[in-house]
């Protein structure tokens, strides 16, 4: 299993923040079973996603293309991020998802930085996402983060691009 960073909560407790690896596919899922109708709909554009079991997979795969990174407390897992390398060189495609009862304690942000910083290392040069207009918390997240990154409102979308190489 590979080495993580701690991290520290807005409450000031802490979180490990390491890759998945495939053992942990029970816990993604059972991440996903704990998510409203709303948060599937906001993380997967669907209230009743049918594919958890192939995403609780590729997120956990060990020859997978980019990066899943899970937020754990006290082992239990609060958090997934992954970016997914797109066709163009240098893109990659970025989501991120926190347990029902877990939001608003700074994981979704520790997440999202060091996702961030992995990315940049690996060569990425722009990370993009579609996020809902009326996701207010994913915006605010994006926002606070106070990383360079344009938007585009797209109808109900915006295409967000965070460009990793103007990060200091
Ligand atoms: C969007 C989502 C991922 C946000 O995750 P989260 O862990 O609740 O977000 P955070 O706790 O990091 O951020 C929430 C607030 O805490 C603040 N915060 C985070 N870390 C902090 C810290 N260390 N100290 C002080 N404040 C902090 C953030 O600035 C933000 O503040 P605000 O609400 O006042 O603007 C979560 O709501 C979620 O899973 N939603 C459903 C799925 C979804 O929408 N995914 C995104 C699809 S694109």
């Amino acid at each position: 299993m590979s080495a993580g960073r701690t991290v520290t909560l807005r409450d000031g407790t802490h979180a490990l923040v390491r890759p998945l690896c495939p053992e942990d596919v029970d816990s993604v899922l059972g991440l996903a079973d704990s998510l409203s109708g709303e948060e599937k709909y906001l993380r997967f554009f669907t209230a009743h996603p049918r594919y958890m079991p192939q995403w609780a997979d590729s997120v956990t795969a060990s020859a997978a293309e980019g990066v899943s990174l899970g937020a754990f407390d006290h082992g239990e897992l609060v958090g997934v991020a992954n970016y997914t390398p797109l066709p163009a060189a240098g893109r990659a495609e970025v989501a991120l998802v926190v347990a029902h009862d877990q939001h608003d304690r700074g994981i979704g942000t520790a997440l999202l930085a060091h996702l961030f910083d992995i990315a940049r290392r690996n060569g990425e040069h722009h990370l993009v996402a579609d996020v809902l207009a009326e996701n207010h918390d994913m915006r605010r997240v994006i926002n606070d983060a106070h990383v360079p990154v344009t938007w585009h409102r797209d109808g109900s979308v915006f295409d967000i691009d965070v460009d990793l190489d103007a990060l200091s």
